[in-house]
Formats: structure tokens, sequence, C-alpha cells
């Protein structure tokens, strides 16, 4: 027996076949067909598809034979892809030097005659052969050895479309892939740009207040001075005022006869209005400067958040004693009525905060709402709900919601800036939420955040971490 030929580009080919993806898969109509077709055309009873890999021939598709592959050695096709431009037919093995001593040829399947026609890819390697084979000797039409050429070109044609379905599929699935990642890339970049708003918004606002920080605590104290300095003074002002005109007074009793000169001058003067005005303009001034004290207190409170210590307290007792002092500003007036109370606490364990600032922030939020209940025209009682809550990340939640104006859409970008205030001149001084906002926020490291509906009222909410 002789050993078929190794072709020219060996290792090539092979690739070339890998690039198929055909060996060792399930059988398959289309390649069947051509096989059915190819022995019925031979009048063979054995038809094949067989494809040679590098120590064996596989059959991708087969009438009238039990194998699915024989070793190249004894290979019939072996010896075909040798010869790629022509088919390669053996009338009679027996008569063949090369295929006499072949097992296949002197045992099962018995072959004796064969015919193979090479399957030429597009870049000219011969993966195999459909070949037709007979257990007697035969000779072929031209015809038929025509149609087998035409039908091993129809199976290249069938592999080709076999890979391209399956590389187009492939490319579907990456393509999915691909779009599934930028779906996905796409959605953390919003997310990103949306966390770096936030983050940008915090710096503006923590940089504005640690600026105006400082500024604040400077003018804060050379303002105090003065005003202490004032207010001293005023008393000891009012007494000695009260003495002269005592002393005028005795004067007006003991002389009533003044000399000419003297009566001319009280009458320019109008001493007696001026000695009934000099008391109220004394008062007013006490006024003045008692409003300036409580300005200078906020803005120091302001600037010096850090003074006070941390404490383990009953945030409920804090909020009690801030409602506390706030009560004469609850009762009913001759234009609205009582302003409700509603408490839905929770059961809080002692929470460790700064609880002077804390107060102060209860205070603020509060005194807001009770403006917003007084500015509101509404003929239902005002009402403020203050829920209390320990979330699941152990975080103190205080929310403080009334039913009063609401907030309007322009102005929300600002109730947080220091010195805004929509309230009457001499009313607010527009820093309540700025220093609420950073007592919570810089000093405790939670969030301050509201939502409000216009004409209905605004739910602030607080929320703090608590101690690691
Ligand atoms: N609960 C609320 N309802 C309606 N508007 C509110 C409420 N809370 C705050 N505001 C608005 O936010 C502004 C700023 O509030 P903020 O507490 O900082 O200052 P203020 O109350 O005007 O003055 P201050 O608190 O310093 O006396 C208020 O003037 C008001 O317009
Ligand atoms: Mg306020």
């Amino acid at each position: 027996m002789k050993q078929p030929l190794i072709p020219a580009s060996e290792s090539e080919r092979l690739q070339a076949l890998q690039r198929y993806q055909i060996l060792d898969t399930a059988s398959e109509q289309a390649f069947d067909d051509l096989t059915s077709l190819a022995a019925y055309i031979c009048g063979t009873p054995i038809a094949l598809i067989s494809l040679v890999d590098a120590n064996r021939q596989w059959f991708k598709s087969k009438v009238g034979l039990e194998a699915s592959e024989t070793p190249r050695d004894l290979a019939f096709c072996a010896h075909a892809i040798c010869t790629p431009d022509k088919v390669l037919i053996v009338p009679n093995a027996l008569e063949d030097e090369r295929f006499v001593a072949n097992p296949l040829v002197t045992s099962e399947p018995n072959i004796r005659f064969y015919m193979g026609a090479p399957l030429m890819t597009p870049d000219d390697f011969a993966l195999g052969t459909l070949c037709a084979i007979d257990v007697v000797p035969r000779v072929l039409t031209e015809e038929q050895i025509i149609a087998l050429q035409a039908l091993s070109r129809q199976v290249i044609s069938q592999l080709e479309l076999r890979i391209n379905l399956i590389n187009l599929k492939n490319n579907i699935i990456a393509r999915e892939e691909i779009e599934k990642n930028l779906r996905n890339t796409n959605g953390q970049l919003n997310q990103t740009l949306k966390k770096l708003r936030q983050t940008q918004a915090q710096l503006i606002q923590s940089e504005k207040m640690s600026s105006l920080g400082q500024v604040v605590a400077g003018v804060a104290h050379e303002i105090n001075n003065p005003v202490n300095f004032i207010e001293a003074n005023l008393s000891h002002i009012k007494s000695y005022v009260k003495d002269l005109v005592d002393v005028l007074a005795l004067y007006q009793y003991y002389y009533p006869d003044a000399n000419p000169e003297i009566q001319k001058q009280i009458k320019t003067i109008d001493l007696q209005y001026l000695t009934e005005d000099l008391p109220k303009i004394l008062s007013s001034m006490e006024m003045g400067t008692e409003r300036i004290q409580k300005i200078v207190l906020s803005l120091r409170n302001f600037s010096r958040l850090d003074e006070a210590e941390k404490k383990s307290v009953n945030i409920h007792e804090g909020i009690d004693n801030t409602l506390l002092i706030l009560q004469h500003r609850l009762k009913a007036t001759k234009k609205r009525p009582e302003i409700q109370i509603i408490r839905d606490y929770s059961n809080i364990p002692l929470f460790e905060c700064y609880p002077a600032q804390l107060n102060q922030v209860f205070m603020n939020i509060l005194s807001n709402a009770i403006d917003a209940i007084e500015f509101c025209s509404k003929p239902e009682a005002g009402k403020i709900c203050i829920k209390t809550q320990i979330s699941q990340t152990k975080s103190l939640v205080v929310r403080i919601s009334d039913n009063g104006t609401g907030i309007k859409d322009d102005i929300l970008k600002s109730i947080f800036d220091p010195f805004f205030t929509t309230k009457p001149v001499g009313k607010g001084t527009g820093l309540g939420l700025s220093i609420s906002y950073q007592i919570v926020v810089q000093k405790h490291g939670g969030t301050l955040k509201y939502r409000t509906t216009l004409g209905q009222g605004t739910e602030f909410w607080i929320e703090i971490p608590a101690c690691s």
C-alpha cells in the first residue's frame, strides 16, 4: 500500500480547515442532501463529504457507511487532495498499486471503486472531497464526473455560508455586548455627572460658609464691644437724664418767675415736649441696641460653632425645650387660632451630637414654620408636625413640616444663603437656615433637605449619621 503524500502548504491548509469550524459538528440537512445527490447521480451505494484533518479523515456527511472517520493513512481522499485540480478516479482498487493492500479494500467495506472531487476553498486549499464509493469496479460517464465536481463546489458554498452565518451571529452577539456595555457606561457617566454636580454645589456652599464665617467672626467681634459699651451707658444716661429732668422740675417749682431770657429759651426748645420725649427716645435706643446684640449673638454663633462639646443627649428633650421657648408664638392671636404641634416621636436612644447647636437648628426651622403659618391666609388652623426616626443606617432623622405658605420656586436657590430673607425689615436676619445648614452639614456631617409646595406647606428634614 502506498502512503498518501502530504500536500504543499499543509499547515496553511489545516488552518483553512479550522477556519470553517466544521470538524466534529452534528450532521446538517444541507450537506446530507448533497451526499444523497452524489450517490444518486453516480449510482454508488456510498457517498461521503470527507474532510482531511491532520491525522484522520472525518465525514461531515455520509451515505451507506457506518464509520464517522478513518485514519488519514488509509484515506483515498488523502490522495485526492494532493491533486487538487482534478477528480481522483480509481475504477478498480485491486488493480491500483496505491490501494490494493489498503485494509479498506482487503476487508470491510471492501472498496473497489472510488471517485473524489476535491473541496477547494476560494483561497485554493483542498479541505477534503465529495466522493462516491462502490464495492464493485465501475466506470462513470463524463456527465457524472462533471456533476460530482459541481456538487463539490456546492459543498464549499455551503461551508462558506455556514461560517458566514456563524460569524454574523458572533458579530451580533458582540455588538449586543458592546451596546450593553455602552448603555452601562452611559448610565455610570450620568450617575457620576450627577454626583459631580452635587459635590460641586456642596463645595460652593461650604466654601461660601467658611469664608463668610471668618468675615462674620471679625465683624461680630468689632461690633460687640461698642454695642456693649452703648448698652451699658444707656442705663446711666437714662438715670442721669431723669435726675436732670427732676432738678429742672424743682427749679421750675421754686423759681416759677425765672429770668425772661430763660423763659424765652424754655419756650423755644419746648421744654415740656422735650422732657416727655427724651425717655421715649432712650427706650427706643435700648430696643435698638438689644436687637443689635441679638444679631451679634447670632453672628457669633454662626462663626464659632466649634466651641461647644459633643454629648449623648435625649433629642426629644431638646425639641421640647425649644418648643417651650417658642410657646408664646404658638398661642392664638386676633388673626389666627393656636398653632397645633403634632409630635410623632419614635423610640430614640441617647444620640451623640452638639446639643446646643442642634437645638439652634430646631429653633430656626420651627421659627420659620411658625412664620410661614403666620404669613399664610388659609382659614384652616396652623399645624406643625415633628417626626423623629432612626434610619436603617442608624442615622437620626428629624422631619419638621408645616402647612404654611410654602416657598416660591424663584427663591428656592437662595434660602440657604446667609442674610437671605423674605421677611419684613427688622423681623428676619436671613441667617437661620444658613446657620442650620452649617451646623448639620459641616459640624455633624449630616444633610439638611426640604420639599415644599406653594400654598400647601414645607417640610425640612435633617439626617445626622451616628458616630462610629
Ligand atoms: N418653613 C418655611 N416656609 C416658607 N418659607 C420658608 C420656610 N423656611 C424658610 N423659608 C424661607 O427662607 C428664608 C430664609 O430663612 P432663614 O431662616 O434663613 O431666614 P429668616 O427666617 O428670614 O430670618 P432669621 O431666621 O434669621 O430670623 C425665609 O425668609 C423664608 O422666605
Ligand atoms: Mg428663620
